[in-house]
């Protein structure tokens, strides 16, 4: 065979072999000068091998678990320099020293160490796919959040509330967790934080297995917009989903509250205050898909509704769900009335002036007086909100597209939705009612609390209201 090439051949085999060979010499030497700053430079700070250890016996964070606690982007931003400090406050609580601004390597020895400490700094307590967040949904991020709050965790953890940084800056900042932390990592983390970090003021809490799955989750994806939150109204149950199987899971659980027909008067209604929906009277096929999943599988409190609506989930499962939401789409379309106000124009109007027993706003939000100034970019902005964006529901779904309580939903509800269209009722509200009310619910009530809304949001949303009584 060797006789067929020439001298030339051979020599340009001979440069392709090289060629070919050069970016595996590259890359052993990168890996070479890379172990070297990792062990000449890193460790006069960080160990990378040995048994956790107390904060108060370290200058910096252990890294031995390094290669499978981070994600690996974040690594290299973080060690080229391009990223915020993590404790705001000095990691050794030293807090007579501005937090000291972290070494930089170059683009190149930032690649080359991340690969490094990817391969070599890895932790086999912490399992591949331990967690699994392919069915992650963003009401459970939510959840997790909540959790985060309520388990004492923003006692030394800051995160983002409404625009602000919110808990004691004493450990990390999980402002980006998501994008700096392995959701594996966090799960095994958060299972005993005294395996990484003993005597280090770390806290275990006690939280169900599922609450640590909910954390976890949030933690793994805050911040980290590349995230896709699983969304199952839109999963192969729903494509499946069986109106005839929903109607027997309607009968033997909604049933009770709900009424057989849905008429709201189910043995249980008597005792129940908001009463249970009157489902005969909603649009259920005009009612967004997103709220109906989210209110059944998880409860009236998960969508800021009351607690007496209880969560399904558990019980009747994700194809149980879609089933009794099946039935209930093709079973409630609200009758006539509810026809003609969703409709594009012949709104009946509502009751005007309506009969209003809400509760009054505590006197400091009574105070209140709107921040921003009626322009039309904010009023627009309100519309939007009301009209569609608003979440976990659009005011419209029960204040009607025209805003006199007429929603595809409105009708199902003791007492109605407010009638904005009736100055009568409306201008001895103040801005501040409006606020509390929107951000809190009306207690005993459909109206829901928007939790989660930004103030300005709010604000935008009540300029907007207000217009449509003129
Ligand atoms: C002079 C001491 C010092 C040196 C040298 C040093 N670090 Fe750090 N490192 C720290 C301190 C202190 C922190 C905590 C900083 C913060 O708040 O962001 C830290 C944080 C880190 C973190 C985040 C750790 C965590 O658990 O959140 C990583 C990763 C890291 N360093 C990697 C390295 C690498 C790789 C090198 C070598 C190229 C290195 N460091 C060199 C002191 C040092
Ligand atoms: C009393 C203070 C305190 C509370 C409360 C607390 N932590 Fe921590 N947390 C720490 C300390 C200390 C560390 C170790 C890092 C360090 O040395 O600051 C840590 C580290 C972590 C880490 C690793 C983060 C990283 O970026 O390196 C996670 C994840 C974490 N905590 C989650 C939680 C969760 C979830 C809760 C609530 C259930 C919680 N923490 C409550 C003090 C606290
Ligand atoms: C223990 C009583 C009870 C049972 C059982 C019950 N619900 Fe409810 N449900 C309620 C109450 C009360 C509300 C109103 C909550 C509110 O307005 O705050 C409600 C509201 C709803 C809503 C939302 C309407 C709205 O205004 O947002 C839907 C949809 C719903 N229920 C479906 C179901 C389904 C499907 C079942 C059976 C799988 C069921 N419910 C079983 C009490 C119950
Ligand atoms: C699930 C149905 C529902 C949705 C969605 C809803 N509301 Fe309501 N809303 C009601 C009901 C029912 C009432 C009447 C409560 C009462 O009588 O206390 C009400 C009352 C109100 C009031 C009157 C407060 C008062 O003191 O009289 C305001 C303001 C209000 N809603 C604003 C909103 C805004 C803004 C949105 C959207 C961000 C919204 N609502 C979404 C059902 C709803």
């Amino acid at each position: 065979m060797h006789s067929f090439l020439t001298g030339l051949q051979k020599n340009i085999c001979f440069a392709f072999l090289v060629l070919l060979l050069l970016p595996g010499f590259a890359s052993a030497s990168n890996a070479m000068q890379a172990e070297k700053i990792v062990k000449e430079q890193c460790t006069v700070c960080h160990r990378i091998n040995g048994e956790a250890k107390s904060r108060f016996e370290l200058k910096a964070p252990d890294l031995m678990w390094a290669g499978v606690k981070f994600k690996r982007p974040w690594l290299v931003s973080f060690l080229t320099g391009n990223q915020e400090n993590i404790y705001q406050k000095n990691y050794r609580w030293d807090e007579s020293r501005e937090p000291a601004k972290h070494l930089a390597l170059s683009e190149e020895n930032a690649e080359a160490v991340a690969d490094y400490i990817k391969k070599n700094l890895v932790d086999p307590r912490v399992k591949q796919d331990a967690i699994d967040l392919t069915h992650f949904t963003e009401l459970q991020a939510g959840f997790g959040r909540q959790l985060f709050i309520e388990h004492s965790c923003t006692g030394c953890h800051q995160i983002m509330d409404n625009g602000k940084k919110v808990g004691g800056p004493q450990s990390t900042s999980m402002f980006n967790s998501g994008k700096r932390l392995d959701k594996d990592w966090i799960l095994r983390f958060n299972s005993n934080p005294p395996d990484f970090v003993p005597h280090s003021g770390e806290f275990v809490a006690d939280v169900s297995e599922l609450g640590l799955h909910y954390v976890t989750g949030f933690l793994a994806t805050e911040g980290d917009d590349s995230f896709k939150f699983y969304e199952p109204w839109k999963s192969e149950y729903f494509k499946k989903a069986d109106a005839n199987r929903g109607g027997v899971i309607y009968k033997e659980y909604c049933v009770q509250c709900h009424g057989a027909k849905g008429e709201g008067d189910g043995p249980a209604a008597s005792g129940l205050e908001p009463k249970p929906a009157v489902h005969a009277k909603m649009a259920m096929d005009q009612m967004p898909m997103d709220y109906l999943y989210n209110v059944v599988y998880y409860g009236g409190k998960a969508v800021g509704k009351s607690h007496y609506m209880p969560y399904w989930g558990l019980t009747i499962g994700e194809q149980g769900v879609a089933d009794v939401i099946s039935y209930m789409r093709t079973t409630f379309k609200g009758g006539e009335e509810v026809a003609a106000a969703v409709g594009e124009k012949a709104a009946p109007s509502g009751d005007c002036p309506q009969a209003r027993k809400t509760k009054s706003a505590p006197s400091k939000f009574l105070k209140m007086q709107n921040p921003l100034k009626a322009t039309p970019a904010n009023i627009k902005a309100g519309e939007s909100l009301f009209q569609k964006k608003a979440s976990p529901l659009a005011c419209a779904q029960c204040h009607g597209k025209a805003g006199n309580g007429k929603g595809p939903m409105g009708g199902g509800l003791t007492p109605a939705p407010r009638n904005f269209t009736c100055a009568a009722t409306m201008k001895d509200l103040e801005d501040g009612q409006l606020f509390w009310v929107i951000k809190n619910g009306s207690s005993g009530t459909g109206m829901l609390a928007y939790q989660g809304m930004k103030d300005d949001e709010v604000w935008k949303l009540i300029l907007y209201v207000r217009q449509l009584a003129k």
